[in-house]
């Protein structure tokens, strides 16, 4: 049953977007306070598994650091990145080494409606699937993006199932982010939904039953270290061959 935190949360989500075009100039900045960002990236990166030319969709790609960890893992790639952000958006397409990228402003819960109709080799979506209102419906939208065996990986946050791992994100989001936040972006309403977002998102066997559910396969969730272990994971997961 839904309780009122939870219906708030979903009314945020759909301002998600509009909150990240206040903080995007100060985005890079920050996240490069947090000396596992780009890396826990990478590995996700790494996590698809993907040949050295692959074609790959960044949903959510913000202002671009998941699709640099994407280019500096397959260097080869040729890369399709979206965002609801318009400023976010701006940011990563000033980033020279992005040029070959080919942007696109639209929404997550269903690309093909913003002209994402190919067929991709991997699927990367970094902190973006916790924010998209209609979780069910983007993951399917995103198995019928994938060719047959391509694989996706959902870099997110995920501590229900843990009381240390929600104690921990309390406590870091309490203490560092919420504050940082307010100091160097002057908003930090982002930071508090992202506080609130994590606590109500999907619990890792949670989320892994509902990729299975809607007909992934190969479905299973990788770590990170440091006191982002069992806090921030790779979900991985993959379409299922095509019939004969
Ligand atoms: C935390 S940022 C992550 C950016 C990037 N993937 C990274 O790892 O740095 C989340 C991004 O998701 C975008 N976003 C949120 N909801 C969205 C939606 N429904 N459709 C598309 N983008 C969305 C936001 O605009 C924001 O740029």
């Amino acid at each position: 049953m839904k309780n009122k935190w939870n219906s708030t949360i979903e009314n945020e989500k759909c301002e998600v977007p509009a909150k990240f075009d206040n903080v995007a100039s100060s985005y890079d900045w920050l996240t490069s306070l947090n000396p596992g960002y780009r890396k826990h990236l990478t590995w996700s990166a790494k996590r698809l598994g993907l040949g050295p030319t692959p074609r790959i969709l960044d949903l959510c790609c913000g202002t671009g650091i998941s699709t640099e960890a994407l280019l500096d893992v397959y260097p080869g790639a040729k890369i399709v990145a979206l965002d609801a952000s318009l400023q976010m958006l701006e940011c990563a397409k000033r980033k020279r080494r992005l040029s070959n990228v080919q942007f696109i402003h639209g929404n997550a819960e269903n690309p093909r409606q913003f002209g994402v109709n190919d067929s991709f080799d991997g699927i990367m979506m970094a902190y973006g699937i916790r924010n998209v209102p209609g979780r069910d419906t983007c993951l399917a939208n995103i198995l019928t993006l994938l060719r047959p065996l391509g694989r996706v990986c959902f870099h997110e946050y995920s501590v229900v199932d843990s009381r240390l791992a929600s104690a921990l994100w309390n406590l870091v989001s309490l203490g560092i982010i919420i504050p940082s936040g307010r100091l160097f972006s002057g908003d930090a309403s982002i930071y508090r939904y992202l506080r609130r977002s994590v606590l109500e998102f999907d619990g890792v066997r949670r989320f892994e039953e509902r990729l299975k559910e809607l007909g992934f396969v190969g479905v299973h969730t990788e770590q990170m270290d440091g006191w982002q272990r069992n806090v921030l994971h790779s979900f991985v997961a993959a379409r299922p061959e095509a019939p004969a």
